[in-house]
């Protein structure tokens, strides 16, 4: 199911089998000459999707703005500084735990995302934890390339200038699902320069065209299908596992 397809109704009936949540998250910024702004959040999105039509999972809509302060000098960009973004995370969260979902499971498609994610989750249980007793949910992040097999299958696709910013692969999997929003470029160089990730201005000194360590004129869509196809079966199981690890909360 898709919640914003859903009526409230529906997710009533849904919270009586199912508890568990499905929230893609992302980041809308940058991905160089040819990958799309939303490549961060169309990803964790486009495989969730495909997920929910071969299984019975709910997924929420997608958080499509992240922590991408550093790609701020490319036009398109939209950021949210960690403060903020943990503030944001907090209210989705504790959004859905009131409707009694206890199993939340965020499916990320930004690394820079994971540092920030994972301190809201901190934060989120430290209130469970001064206030004392159980926060009444349990918080999982998976980066979609971490799903079972992934990231095996890039590398034995990509041996050579995958890089960490606008990748082949996750160019290509965008390419899959939007094949009429296909970009060209000549890349100069071939394969782009890696480095350290501080401030906007010196990351666009460095990365001029806004790649990291990549090749994305390997991408294709065929390639991007057979990345989503792997993906979607990983998830299912990462989803059905979580929803299964019933501890101390509903033992309650
Ligand atoms: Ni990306």
């Amino acid at each position: 199911m898709l919640l914003h397809l859903s009526t409230w109704a529906e997710i009533e009936a849904y919270l009586k089998r199912s508890t568990t949540v499905v929230v893609p998250i992302g980041s809308n910024e940058q991905h160089g000459p040819t990958g799309l702004l939303g490549t961060d959040w169309l990803c964790p999105e486009i495989i969730a999707h495909e997920a929910h039509k071969a299984g019975d999972i709910l997924v929420a809509p997608t958080f499509n703005v992240g922590m991408a302060q550093h790609h701020l000098d490319f036009p398109g960009t939209i950021a949210l500084r960690p403060s903020t973004f943990m503030l944001a995370i907090g209210d989705w969260v504790r959004s859905l735990a009131h409707h009694g979902f206890d199993r939340i499971f965020f499916l990320n498609g930004h690394g820079g995302n994971v540092a920030t994610i994972e301190a809201a989750f901190s934060e989120l249980y430290a209130d469970a934890s001064y206030r004392g007793g159980k926060s009444g949910f349990a918080l999982r992040l998976k980066n979609w390339w971490d799903l079972q097999g992934v990231q095996k299958l890039a590398y034995q696709q990509f041996p050579t200038g995958h890089g960490s910013h606008a990748t082949p692969s996750e160019i290509a999997v965008t390419q899959w699902a939007y094949p009429d929003a296909i970009k060209t470029a000549n890349y100069a160089p071939q394969i782009a320069p890696t480095g350290p990730i501080r401030e906007a201005s010196d990351f666009r000194a460095r990365y001029a065209d806004g790649r990291m360590g990549s090749n994305p004129a390997q991408a294709s869509p065929e390639k991007g299908g057979e990345l989503v196809k792997l993906a979607v079966q990983g998830l299912l199981e990462e989803v059905r596992a979580f929803g299964a690890e019933r501890a101390p909360l509903a033992a309650e």
